[in-house]
């Protein structure tokens, strides 16, 4: 049972110094529900095309910094037992303290897919990526997300008044936080 189900990768944790997410393409994590696993192009579907699921995206208003695509940790959100990829969470380029973002395809909504994978996520970076901070930007109104946020342990830390351009016109996020590097247990059953 989580979180003794995360497999640990060796070399992963940074050695105390700067973090540094260095073999995420060999991470796989799993609470016996949802698996994450790297990303593929074969991973993309019409099904993440929705309008709905892009409804709070914005183009980010200060560029992120070049870095290279192995500090861009991108994970296929996987269903244990068929295996079915229904969504996808990511790192921001560039973004310190690391910053998750994450969709599901609309079907598969209401079920804590969307919780137990930034759950997985946010205990990889705590616990063995060597980050002490994790932080969520989301759009006001994007109430699923806040929900999603808190039910993995993160906080409210304040707003960011010009985070993005988003697709209403507005620009401020609400800041989310999760720090320290205890696991989140507080897990529904379901
Ligand atoms: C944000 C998003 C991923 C949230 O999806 P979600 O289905 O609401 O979130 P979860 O997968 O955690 O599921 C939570 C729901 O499942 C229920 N649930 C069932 N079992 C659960 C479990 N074991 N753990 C947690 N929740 C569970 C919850 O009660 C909740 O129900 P509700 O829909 O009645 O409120 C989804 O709305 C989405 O993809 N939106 C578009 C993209 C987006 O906005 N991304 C975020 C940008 S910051």
């Amino acid at each position: 049972m989580f979180p003794e189900a995360i497999h640990r990768v060796p070399g992963c944790a940074n050695d105390g110094k700067i973090p540094h997410v260095t073999n995420w393409r060999t991470v796989s994590l799993d609470d016996g529900v949802v698996s994450l696993r790297q990303w593929e192009q074969a991973d993309r579907d019409d099904a993440f095309r929705e309008p709905e699921l892009g409804r709070f995206f914005g183009s980010a208003i200060t560029p992120s910094p070049p870095v290279d695509d192995d500090e861009m940790p991108a994970f296929a959100i996987v269903l244990v037992d068929s295996e079915h990829v229904v969504g996808k969470i990511w790192c921001r380029a560039g973004a310190r303290p690391p910053e998750i973002g994450y969709y599901l395809r609309r079907d598969a909504w209401g079920r804590g897919y969307a919780t137990r994978a930034l759950t997985l996520a946010t205990d990889w970076l705590l616990l063995d990526a060597g980050f002490t901070e994790v932080e969520l930007c989301i759009h006001p109104g994007n109430e699923r997300s806040h929900k999603v946020a808190e039910r993995s342990g993160y906080e409210r830390d304040g707003t960011i008044e010009d985070y993005a351009q988003f697709k209403d016109g507005t620009r401020r996020a609400l800041r989310f936080v999760r720090r320290g590097s205890q696991p989140h247990r507080e897990r529904r059953e379901g």
